[in-house]
C-alpha cells in the first residue's frame, strides 16, 4: 500500500512515525507541503517528499487530506490526477463527506476521520466514517493508517463525529484544564510545582489505565474511591456544590453545537 500525505504539518508527521514504527516500508510512505522546513521534516523520517500535490497522489493507493480545515476545499480540489481507484482519507476537522464528495470525482471512496491531540504521542482516539463506496480493503486500510496513532473506531452515522469531536476531539483541553487546577491547587498547599505536577500527571494516567482496565462503571469506580466523611468525599462535595457535572455536560454541547457550525463554514462551495 502506497501512502500520500498532502500536508507534513503535525499529523501527518505523527501518522507518519507511528506508520514507520508499526513496520510500513518508508519507501511506500510520500508527503507534499509547500513549506520546505515540513518537507525536511518529513524527508528525515526516510520517506520521499514532493513539493507538488498531483505529484505525490501520482503513485498512491492511498490519499490522506491533512492540511488545515480553512484550505482543504482549494486544496482537494486542486488534486486533478485522483481517480477513483485511489482512496481518500480525510483527517481536516469539521469537513463533512458532501463537501469532500462535491470536490472529488464521483464515486471516489472516502473516509472522513475526527483524530484528537494524543495522536502526536501515538496515544490517539480517531473515529471513522466511510461514504458508500468504501469496500472492506479500504476500510482495513484507514484503519491501519489511524491506528498508527492509537485507537480507532467506526461510528455509523456521519452527525456522531460531531459528538465525537465534543468527547475526544476536544476532549484532551478538558483534562488539561482539570490538570492544570489541580497542579495550582497543589501548590498553594505547600508543594512544589514540579512535585505538584507529577503527582498531578500520574494520578490522571492511573485514574485512565485504571477505568480502561476496569469491568466496572466509572461511576462505580468512583464510588469505591470515595469513603463516607473522607477526604475524596469532601472533594467531590465541594465540586457538586459548584456545579462541575452540569457545567461538564453543557460544555460538551458547547462543543457539539460548535462543531456543527464549523462544518457550515468550512463546507461547500
Ligand atoms: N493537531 C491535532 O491534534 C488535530 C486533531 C484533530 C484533527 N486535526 C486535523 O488535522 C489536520 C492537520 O492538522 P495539523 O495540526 O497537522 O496542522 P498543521 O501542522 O498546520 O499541518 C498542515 C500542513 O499543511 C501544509 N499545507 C499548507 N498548504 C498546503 C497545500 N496547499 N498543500 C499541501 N500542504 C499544505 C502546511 O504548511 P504551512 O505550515 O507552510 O502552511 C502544514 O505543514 C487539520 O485539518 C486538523 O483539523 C488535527
Amino acid at each position: 500500500m502506497t501512502i500520500a500525505f498532502i500536508g507534513a504539518g503535525n499529523m501527518a508527521i505523527s501518522l507518519i512515525r507511528g506508520l514507520l514504527e508499526t513496520g510500513t516500508a518508508p519507501t511506500t510512505i510520500i508527503a507534499a507541503d509547500p513549506s520546505q522546513e515540513q518537507r525536511t521534516k518529513a524527508a528525515n523520517l526516510g520517506i520521499k517528499t514532493s513539493e507538488d500535490n498531483n505529484t505525490a497522489i501520482r503513485q498512491a493507493e492511498v490519499v490522506v487530506i491533512a492540511v488545515k480545515p480553512q484550505i482543504a476545499a482549494d486544496v482537494v480540489k486542486s488534486l486533478d490526477s485522483i481517480t477513483p481507484q485511489q482512496l481518500v482519507i480525510s483527517i481536516a476537522a469539521g469537513i463533512n463527506l458532501e463537501s469532500l464528495q462535491s470536490w472529488l470525482p464521483n464515486n471516489q471512496p472516502i473516509v472522513r476521520c475526527m483524530p484528537n491531540t494524543p495522536a502526536l504521542v501515538g496515544a490517539g482516539m480517531t473515529a471513522l466514517y466511510a461514504n458508500a463506496a468504501v469496500n472492506p480493503a479500504h476500510r482495513s486500510a484507514a484503519e491501519r493508517v489511524l491506528e498508527a496513532a492509537g485507537k480507532v473506531i467506526w461510528v455509523k452515522e456521519e452527525s456522531m463525529l460531531d459528538a465525537v469531536t465534543a468527547v475526544s476531539g476536544s476532549g484532551p483541553a478538558y483534562f488539561f484544564l482539570l490538570m492544570e487546577h489541580m497542579i495550582k491547587a497543589g501548590t498553594e498547599l505547600g508543594l512544589d510545582a514540579q512535585t505538584s505536577k507529577t503527582l498531578t500527571l500520574q494520578t490522571a494516567y492511573g485514574a485512565a489505565l485504571m477505568a480502561q482496565e476496569a469491568t466496572e462503571s466509572v461511576a462505580t469506580l468512583r464510588e469505591n474511591v470515595t469513603s463516607p466523611a473522607g477526604t475524596t468525599e469532601a472533594a467531590l462535595n465541594k465540586m457538586l456544590e459548584q456545579h462541575v457535572p452540569k457545567a461538564v455536560v453543557s460544555a460538551l454541547h458547547a462543543a457539539h453545537q460548535r462543531s456543527i457550525e464549523l462544518a457550515k463554514e468550512f463546507g461547500k462551495p
